[in-house]
């Protein structure tokens, strides 16, 4: 059967199905895709000839699949990868008994600038890479026989974003029906107030129905963390409604609720809740809709700093930027879950969206996974950082977006405070960022402006405004969390600080001026919207130790190193930036600063500085592209978390007689000694200020231990062997069994390794994959910044000793076995259960 009448017969059991059903259907509409990097308007036509096209499933990134290269227009900033325009066509058939019904196509994001067409038929475009958006298909739709949806994205004018985007539809796609009188999208909105002590729970909901009719009725059904039915209220039709873009009326109802004791989200325990809203007319129920929230109370104080559900705390948060290391930008949830499991491991309790909407289920995991989210809407206003960006769009579209936004993410309890923006340019009434490089915008925005930029007394210039402006909307939508934005210029009279927009007063780095934060904006809660920008590559360590590289020294000075690394001790950070416990230091010991986001806790991809080309990743991650842990991991680890924690570093495989610093990490010890082939080099202990020991000890092969000790008894020690020649491939899996559902991935560690198991620091032995059963291979990575290798192969380096191979499952469930094998060493393979 040829793949176009397979498309059929499966759209036809796919519609078959949905005409019996009465509420909503939304149906994942990721799979059957047909996908062509070229461009003609010819594309957008129905009986267009796609049959030579790729058949893919979404989410996709082109860019990802592409080699590295200097002359790819993004530039290293963007991953060197490269752009382009490309089409996406889809065939799919309504059954002829759906007539009558609403019929949306819904993105989650699409990098950038998407035409949609079904039928031939314009159905809009969105430029922002970001957003969420649907489109009303009903009226293009044909109920007998093929339907076309065409998109055409175009990411061809670069640099067009800070940092990787990757492009084309790298989110989930759905394909929505719904009886005309329905709960429009994303239209409930719950709000949970605490009170008498919170052992009460005042939840509001608000409900947004297109199409309601005389005898349409809401209600509204409550369920806890199992499920299990906690209350039940009918909504009341408010007074007012309003025409949609369609010119169709919508209706809002309320519903209230009461809760005794309700169970309280929180970073340990996030309980979730569910509200149920079904529409009615008469006695039918014609929509069912669920919303996700929680119960949570939190306060941003200026002097107490950051409390939630009344317990003081700090935000121990990163920054991360959108991409998922080898699989690029297509979200996959699996790829999400161990971003995030891992930052969680480490003590993190917090996520900045830096510095674009993320994909919906990042946030819905942080929801269930206990994180604090800054949810970000903008990297630039109207004045542009790089050459093409959205601040060409930005007037015409930031309200739009702006409200989408806000309306996607606001009834997730994991958000926190929203930021309306990341180092706009706004905050000075001097504009630099067009004309210059990526990497020369970024220097100037962390250093480039004088006073004479600044508001001059009480002015309100045109640029506060705009901030005021931009809060006002979000206020308009939830005026449940604070605003605040990435500011990089601490002066109180940035225009941005002037306007009064924010309720927490956020800024990247600056260090040197959080002191005089009460002083400059009293009553003010501040938060550091991003700290440190420290530089590492996993193993890779310049002595001594504790001398600081800044690099560059001077931001207007090139740097260069042959090496294109950066050292993983804590001692080399942007010159604009600090190491990642002098950040630590001030915020653990100033009880007015909330917390900070660390730029960041994934490496991500572009932005590799202080390199450039072929450097094409970045250096600043706690843990490296590939998901690798560097060194510094273990640090918040030792701080951020009651895990026992012992780390030495770096490796012992050094020249004989060469000087090496040995560090550690400990926490729940009193002290720590260090064993070099058995002989003591002496007992430390950390300081009020300092949050590692060291010893600086000629080496000798062997062994160096350490041994942690609390009053006086052991009470854990770690080992470290000199390795000897790189024997065989040790092969470890995140996870045993994997779902047979075409989606569900396995994270495979390749460690080489000497006869005995140790890991051979310096070994970069090209390594070959092979896959049997159901599963392909979705990436292959080693967390190098340099590295030209491509990210879709059967083949990587170690680097430092150390790959990564992502297995991802087909729908035939199976045993699935990964060989890996190299020269000289020994063939090592792993098998996987895949299962339906
Ligand atoms: C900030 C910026 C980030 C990233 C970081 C690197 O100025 O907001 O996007 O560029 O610097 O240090």
């Amino acid at each position: 059967m040829s793949r176009f009448f397979s498309f059929i017969l499966y759209f036809s059991l796919f519609s078959f199905h949905f005409s019996f059903l009465q509420a909503r259907e939304r149906q994942n509409f990721d799979e059957g895709w047909l996908f062509l990097l070229a461009d003609s308007t010819q594309m957008s036509q129905k009986d267009y000839n796609d049959r030579a096209w790729r058949s893919l499933n979404l989410p996709h990134d082109w860019s990802i699949e592409g080699d590295f290269n200097a002359g790819n227009p993004a530039g290293a900033g963007g991953g060197a990868l490269p752009g382009g325009i490309g089409w996406y066509r889809k065939h799919f058939t309504i059954s002829p008994k759906d007539k009558g019904q609403r019929f949306y196509i819904e993105f989650d994001g699409v990098y950038m600038n998407s035409t949609v067409f079904v039928n031939g038929k314009e159905l809009g475009t969105r430029p922002y890479g970001f957003i969420s958006f649907s489109y009303d298909i009903t009226d293009a739709l044909n109920f007998s026989g093929d339907n076309v949806v065409a998109v055409r994205v175009d990411n061809h004018y670069q640099p067009n974003c800070r940092w990787y985007s990757g492009s084309g539809i790298y989110r989930h796609t759905y394909l929505l029906k719904t009886n005309p009188t329905h709960v429009t999208q994303w239209g409930t909105y719950v709000t949970a107030q605490l009170n008498d002590n919170m052992k009460r729970a005042d939840i509001a909901v608000e409900v947004q129905v297109e199409g309601a009719q005389k005898a349409t009725k809401v209600r509204a059904i409550f369920l806890d963390e199992f499920g299990k039915k906690v209350g039940k209220s009918q909504a009341t039709l408010a007074k007012s409604n309003h025409k949609n873009e369609q010119g169709k009326t919508v209706s809002t109802f309320k519903a209230n609720l009461t809760l005794s004791n309700p169970i309280i989200w929180s970073i340990e325990h996030p309980a979730l809740y569910k509200v149920v809203t079904e529409v009615l007319n008469g006695s039918k129920v014609v929509d069912s809709y669920e919303t996700t929230f929680g119960v949570r109370t939190f306060k941003f104080d200026a002097q107490k700093g950051f409390s939630l559900n009344g317990k003081s705390m700090k935000i121990n948060g990163v920054c991360q930027h959108h991409d998922l290391g080898c699989l690029g930008a297509a979200i996959n949830e699996d790829a999400l879950h161990r971003q995030l499991r891992i930052l969680k491991d480490m003590g993190c309790n917090g996520i900045r969206c830096s510095h674009n909407p993320p994909a919906p289920e990042l946030l819905a995991m942080c929801d269930s996974m206990g994180f604090i989210v800054m949810d970000e809407a903008f990297d630039m206003w109207h004045r542009s950082k790089t050459k093409y960006d959205y601040a060409h769009y930005f007037d015409q579209w930031f309200e739009r977006d702006l409200t989408d936004f806000v309306l996607r993410d606001r009834n997730h309890p994991s958000i926190l405070m929203w930021s309306t923006g990341n180092e706009v340019l706004e905050q000075w009434s001097s504009n630099d960022g067009t004309e210059l490089s990526i990497e020369q915008a970024n220097l100037i925005l962390n250093f480039g402006h004088d006073a004479s930029t600044l508001a001059n007394g009480n002015e309100k210039s045109v640029n506060s405004l705009l901030a005021e402006r931009l809060s006002d909307i979000v206020r308009q939508l939830d005026a449940t969390r604070p605003i605040t934005a990435g500011c990089n210029e601490p002066n109180p009279n940035n225009h941005l600080f002037k306007s009064n927009a924010f309720d927490i007063i956020g800024y990247n780095y600056h260090n040197g001026n959080v002191a005089d934060v009460p002083k400059n904006f009293p009553g003010k809660a501040f938060i550091f919207t991003e700290s440190n920008s420290s530089l590492a590559t996993r193993g890779f360590y310049v002595m001594p130790s504790d001398s600081i590289i800044e690099s560059p020294k001077e931001w207007w000075r090139p740097y260069t190193d042959p090496t294109f690394m950066c050292s993983a001790y804590d001692n080399q950070r942007a010159s604009w930036g600090n190491l990642q416990e002098e950040t630590w230091d001030l915020i653990k010991h100033n009880d007015f600063v909330t917390g900070q986001y660390i730029w960041t806790g994934w490496d991500y991809i572009g932005e590799p500085t202080p390199y450039g080309f072929p450097a094409r990743s970045s250096y600043f991650g706690i843990i490296d592209l590939a998901g690798f842990p560097k060194d510094t991991y273990y640090f918040y680890q030792s701080e951020w978390t009651d895990k026992p924690t012992l780390h030495l570093f770096p490796h012992w495989n050094w020249i004989e007689g060469q000087t090496v610093d040995l560090w550690c990490y400990y926490n729940q010890a009193d002290e720590v000694e260090l064993f070099v082939n058995g002989k003591s080099k002496g007992t430390r202990k950390k300081g009020e200020h300092t949050f590692h020991v060291m010893w600086r000890v000629p080496f000798e092969p062997g062994e160096v231990r350490v041994v942690a000790r609390k009053n006086g008894e052991e009470v854990r020690s770690q080992t470290i062997h000199t390795a000897g020649q790189p024997h065989h491939l040790r092969l470890t899996t995140d996870k045993t069994h994997i779902a047979a559902n075409g989606t569900s991935l396995a994270f495979v560690t390749v460690e080489v390794v000497d006869k005995d198991g140790n890991l051979c620091p310096h070994a970069d032995t090209q390594i070959f994959f092979e896959v049997e059963g159901g599963a392909t291979i979705a990436g292959v990575d080693n967390g190098c910044q340099t590295s030209m290798e491509r990210f879709k192969d059967n083949k990587r380096k170690a680097f430092h000793g150390k790959c990564l191979v992502v297995l991802q499952s087909t729908k035939t469930a199976s045993t699935i076995r990964l060989t890996a094998k190299s020269y000289d060493l020994l063939t090592a393979t792993l098998s996987i259960i895949s299962e339906k």
